[in-house]
């Protein structure tokens, strides 16, 4: 069995890997205190007494608001932690597989679907953060993965950690009746985390780079929003209930919006994502 070191996998998408993937993987899964990424001599002795074969990195300050007030943080954990990683696992040879952002996107004013060749011009620190992380693991690791991936939801149902997520924000919302707003101007992938997990394996063994890695979604996300209401069939009207926010992001439409052509052919087809819309339906079938 290949024997995979997962940072981050008390968090939304370690746990979830470590429930899915458990059994056919060797996997180390040291907490935060056992291995703590941003001191780089715990994480040196670390690798001198573990020997994955490829280091899944998930670890990270993921909150963009907490990320915009406490940049030092956001920098300490999100670059130089990915950087202490890279540098020993480099050293050793040891295949990295790193979570980026979709959020290297925002601030982009081109339309579309957007390529991993686009325009990268991340407005905030956190995306600023993950672009940086990227350009340091490449000079460390040129055969690293860097998977930039879109907003990831589930639900409460499995007794795994969720934080404020797509499906979350609408169930919370429901459950107090209170109308809840999207914005119109605002274009994103939104991928179950499940779909997530099940391709990440398929990844370890890409050729180096930068992937986008997550659903495709061509609906603003008021629509997308309206489209998930419809799917719940709760027995309220949409308009009452889904607002549309038109005054958000009024300069320029937000577009993070990622084309997934590129991991589909490297992977030779192994990694398909459904979009958004059918996504979010398969979700609410399964979850019936
Ligand atoms: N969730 C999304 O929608 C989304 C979207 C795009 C990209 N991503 C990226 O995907 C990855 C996984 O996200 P996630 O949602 O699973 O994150 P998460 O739930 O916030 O989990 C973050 C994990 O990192 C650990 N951690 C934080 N600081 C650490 C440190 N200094 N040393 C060791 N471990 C540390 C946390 O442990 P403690 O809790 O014990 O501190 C936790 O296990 C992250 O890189 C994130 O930026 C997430």
């Amino acid at each position: 069995m290949q024997t995979i070191l997962v940072t981050g996998a008390s968090g939304f998408v370690g746990s979830r890997f470590v429930r899915r993937w458990a059994g056919e993987y060797t996997i180390l899964a040291p907490t935060h205190a056992e291995l703590d990424i941003t001191d780089s001599a715990s994480v040196e002795s670390y690798f001198a007494f573990h020997h994955p074969q490829v280091v899944l990195h998930l670890a990270a300050l993921s909150n963009t608001s907490y990320c915009e007030q406490n940049p030092d943080d956001s920098y300490r954990v999100n670059v130089l932690g990915t950087q202490n990683l890279a540098r020993s696992a480099s050293a050793r040879g040891i295949k990295f597989v790193f979570f980026s952002s979709d959020q290297i996107y925002n601030g982009n004013c081109e339309n579309g679907l957007l390529s991993e060749d686009a325009p990268v011009a991340p407005e905030n620190v956190y995306g600023r953060h993950k672009l940086l992380a990227e350009e340091l693991l490449f000079e460390l690791a040129p055969d690293a993965v860097a998977l930039r991936a879109t907003w990831m939801y589930d639900d409460d149902s499995q007794g795994l950690p969720v934080h404020p997520n797509f499906v979350m924000n609408f169930k919370r919302a429901l459950q107090e009746g209170t109308p809840i707003a999207f914005p119109v101007r605002e274009y994103r992938g939104i991928t179950w985390v499940k779909e997530v997990v099940e391709f990440l394996p398929r990844t370890f063994s890409l050729p180096g780079g930068v992937y986008n890695f997550g659903a495709q979604n061509r609906l603003n996300t008021y629509e997308t929003a309206c489209c998930y209401f419809e799917m719940l069939g709760c027995g309220l009207r949409c308009d009452d209930f889904v607002i549309a926010d038109a005054d958000r992001y009024p300069t320029h439409e937000r577009n993070i919006s990622i084309s997934n052509e590129k991991i589909f052919s490297a992977s030779n087809g192994a990694v398909f994502f459904n979009d958004t819309f059918d996504g979010l339906r398969i979700f609410v079938e399964c979850r019936r």
